[in-house]
């Protein structure tokens, strides 16, 4: 039997870097009864959440929410965007960094790790600059994406994610520009739109103070568009469902109907 409601400072308190202590009005609001996902109310709850965390990711873009952890989210960004075999920049800024590109090689695309020499990269995160000679070298536009970790959790370093998108915009390369902010979101300032960022990921245990259990992505009209193109196999994680029954506040499939109350009451 658990006893978590014992604790000797009188309840459970975490101090880890995610997931993160849930506030009493959000974990009150995930009590309220497990509604019919099909219902009408079910699809105002929908619709306040999914404009609500807009505003989170500083986007007017869709925001896709899935019933996974930040993995899933992770896999969502790279398989709605990119085909088998596409070569990948990533940056090496630690264990994220780490495990983000072992999904890209286990979905057969080619990711290319730059980073700086020993650990330094865990201790001053992705230099943009490297980003931009590497992709001023690349003439013949093999590179499809730079995939950079926001907020690195393991290591606690924050990247610039503007200047990153200043670095491909000033080699003019196509690129798009992936990125993680699963710890970052709702703790660092973060801007979606204004960064000209193509997918946003992010989770809902660490800035959003929401349980574990739902994962995001923000995605932009280039990223929609380049996964028209995109050939990797998807089909829990395709957007074009999700954003096509979003528009009425509903999802294809069942979603984290109490998650949703408390994404509402966090956003
Ligand atoms: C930066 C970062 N990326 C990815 C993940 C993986 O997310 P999850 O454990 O929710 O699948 C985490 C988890 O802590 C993280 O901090």
């Amino acid at each position: 039997m658990l006893k978590l409601d014992f604790h000797p400072a009188s309840r459970h308190f975490l101090q880890i870097p995610g997931p993160s202590p849930v506030p009493d009005r959000i974990l009150r609001a995930m009590s309220y009864p497990t509604i019919d996902h099909r219902g009408p109310e079910f699809g105002e709850l929908g619709l306040k959440v999914l404009d609500g965390i807009k505003k989170i990711f500083k986007t007017q873009q869709p925001v896709v929410i899935y019933p996974a952890s930040g993995t899933g989210a992770w896999e969502a960004a790279l398989s709605n965007t990119l085909s088998s075999g596409d070569h990948v920049l990533m940056f090496e800024t630690g264990h994220f960094a780490t495990l983000w590109k072992k999904m890209a090689e286990n979905l057969g695309l080619k990711p290319e790790f730059l980073g700086l020499p020993g650990i330094e990269g865990w201790r001053r995160g992705v230099q943009s600059q490297m980003i931009e000679e590497r992709l001023r070298a690349d003439t013949q536009h093999s590179i499809k994406a730079v995939c950079v970790v926001h907020n690195e959790t393991s290591t606690g370093i924050t990247s610039d994610i503007a200047a990153v998108r200043r670095a491909i915009d000033a080699a003019g390369h196509p690129a798009l520009l992936l990125v993680d902010t699963i710890s970052g979101l709702a703790c660092a300032d973060y801007r979606h739109d204004e960064w000209g960022v193509d997918v946003t990921v992010s989770g809902s245990q660490k800035g959003l103070m929401l349980p574990p259990g739902i994962s995001f992505n923000a995605i932009s009209q280039k990223a929609i568009a380049a996964s028209k193109q995109a050939k990797l196999p998807r089909s829990f994680w395709d957007w074009t469902d999700i954003v096509g029954m979003n528009k009425t506040g509903y999802w294809p499939y069942t979603p984290n109907t109490n998650l949703l109350y408390g994404a509402e009451r966090s956003a």
